[in-house]
């Protein structure tokens, strides 16, 4: 069958529902190839109209030999399309070319050893012996037709396959965690020698198709988004000034729950630095007044989120004209809007995001990184000449300082916690450490303790200090923050903010605790 060429190269990753899926399209494109995942359900008509260089089928959690199982359709196998099977992939493929799938007896759970038998291909230059890592029950125990095995291990007497003629692989282990120390090769022979992708898929790449895709579908016509000055919205903006210029509105909405001089460090950056099209909307008022009295985090949520929406509408309303409105959605949000088996997860929170669409505007959308996860965008940033300080920035959830006040929230205590966190801040840079650092911040607790301050007694605030490592906010440690930087924090916070007497460190992981603390 003969191939589409596509604008660009592509590896569709089919997705079963495999913890590891999302790592897999990651490894993909640090290797500089476009992977993007699929449900594993997707029609193979559909397949070979997008074309991929190749298809990899994901591990995922459920067995073959149960009764219902997820399984892709065998036309994908007659596209003419180098396929890699990885784990459940690879039994599946197993299972649909002809062969044999077993539950295994042994379960073989974590680092094995794996004897290459054929060391071209897959495994070119990668030597005999390798060490894997191995999260199975079932197994392949007969080869399809045409094929034969590459690799074992002591308990997977078939521990890779390959059928030569057809370019398709199977592998039990998964190469694409850090677990297997060579995996990232094996990927790469997979992708440059038996699919022949090509290395192409870069942030440079990324922003210059961007530009012209962007001045092409916009045209003249004017584009609006919101500006909140974190990471995505900030490249985004500044991807779409490149392309349009002054046909882009920028919506900053100063919603009085921002920390220390944020609101006017946005305004000097966009619009005098960087002449952006800024609307710069003092709306603090309108804030507070709606959230008088709440202390319940999930309405004070609701409120901000209503009233962002209502706000940015009526910017929108005052500009004739306007077609488009820019979201910075990313690829783990359109990701996990549908995940492989739907199923909705329990709501822990519903995160607010700053740029909500205006329901009855008849925007159209523009997500220039919808395909994109959160580090490609800093390096789209980058490659866009952004500050490394502006690039590195911790996250900022969109209800801003409310979720860090817990209880009511009063001007008062906004000046208290915006105090605090700015010491906080800059002692954590001073000790070199906001880099390691996933999010570190302040949380004004509602209670009062008493203290001793030159002979007299106090009877003031606590401030809880919270600082995470994390790799992409799902799960996360508390931050080994060195005792003396500790200390540090503690004494100018207590010295410098009148008001707040006591300073705590927050040492709870998530799960169980979140990185917030409402
Ligand atoms: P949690 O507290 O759920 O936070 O562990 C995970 C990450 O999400 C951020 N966060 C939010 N971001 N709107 C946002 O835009 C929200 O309502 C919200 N709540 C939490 C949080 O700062 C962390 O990075």
């Amino acid at each position: 069958m003969s191939r589409k060429t596509t604008e660009r190269e592509m590896v569709a990753i089919l997705d079963f529902g495999s913890q590891y899926s999302q790592l897999i399209a990651r490894r993909v494109r640090e290797l500089k190839v476009y992977g993007k995942l699929f449900p594993y359900n997707i029609r193979s008509a559909e397949l070979a109209e997008i074309s991929p260089k190749a298809i990899i089928l994901s591990g995922g959690p459920a067995s073959l030999t149960a009764e219902e199982s997820p399984i892709c359709e065998k036309g994908i196998f007659e596209l003419g399309i180098p396929v890699l099977g990885i784990c459940y992939g690879m039994q599946l493929m197993g299972k649909l070319l002809g062969g044999g799938v077993v539950s295994s007896s042994a379960r073989e759970y974590g680092k094995a050893n794996l004897c290459v038998d054929e060391e071209s291909g897959l495994f070119q230059g990668l030597g005999r012996d390798l060490t894997v890592w191995m999260s199975h029950g079932d197994r392949v125990a007969k080869l399809p037709s045409g094929f034969e095995r590459i690799a074992h291990t002591a308990n997977s007497s078939i521990a890779a396959m390959k059928n030569k003629e057809k370019q398709f692989f199977g592998v039990q282990f998964h190469p694409e965690v850090i677990h297997t120390p060579r995996g990232k090769e094996i990927l790469e022979n997979f992708l440059y020698r038996v699919a022949e992708c090509s290395p192409t898929w870069t942030m440079k790449s990324f922003v210059e198709r961007s530009l012209a895709e962007l001045k092409d579908r916009v045209g003249e016509e004017k584009v609006i988004c919101a500006l909140s000055g974190g990471v995505d919205s900030s490249c985004l903006a500044i991807l779409l000034h490149r392309a349009i210029g002054s046909n882009l509105i920028a919506v900053f909405v100063d919603n009085g729950l921002l920390r220390k001089d944020e609101g006017r460090t946005v305004k000097e950056r966009f619009e005098s630095y960087y002449h952006l099209n800024l609307k710069f909307i003092e709306a603090g008022e309108r804030f507070l007044e709606g959230l008088e009295g709440v202390v319940d985090p999930e309405a004070k949520r609701k409120i901000i989120g209503k009233e962002f929406i209502r706000v940015f509408e009526e910017e929108a309303r005052k500009e004739k004209g306007i077609k488009f409105l820019a979201q910075g959605t990313l690829y783990p949000d359109v990701i996990e809007s549908r995940s492989a088996f739907g199923g909705p997860s329990a709501t822990i929170k519903t995160h607010h995001n700053v740029g909500g669409l205006p329901e009855d505007m008849d925007l159209e959308l523009i997500e220039p990184f919808k395909d994109l996860f959160k580090d490609e965008v800093r390096m789209v940033g980058k490659e866009l000449g952004l500050p490394e300080e502006l690039i590195q920035r911790h996250p900022f959830p969109g209800p801003g300082l409310a979720v860090r006040i817990i209880g009511e929230i009063t001007e008062e205590r906004l000046f208290l916690l915006r105090e605090a966190d700015k010491i906080m801040i800059e002692e954590i840079r001073e000790a070199g450490l906001y880099g390691e650092i996933w999010q570190a911040f302040a949380v004004l607790l509602p209670v009062k303790s008493v203290g001793v301050m030159g002979d007299e007694r106090t009877y003031e605030n606590v401030v809880a200090l919270r600082a995470v490592t994390s790799t992409d906010g799902m799960t996360a440690d508390w931050a080994e923050i060195p005792h003396p930087v500790l200390g540090r924090i503690s004494n100018r916070i207590i010295n410098e903010v009148k008001g707040i007497n006591r300073v705590v460190y927050d040492i709870s992981s998530k799960p169980p605790s979140t990185i917030e603390w409402e």
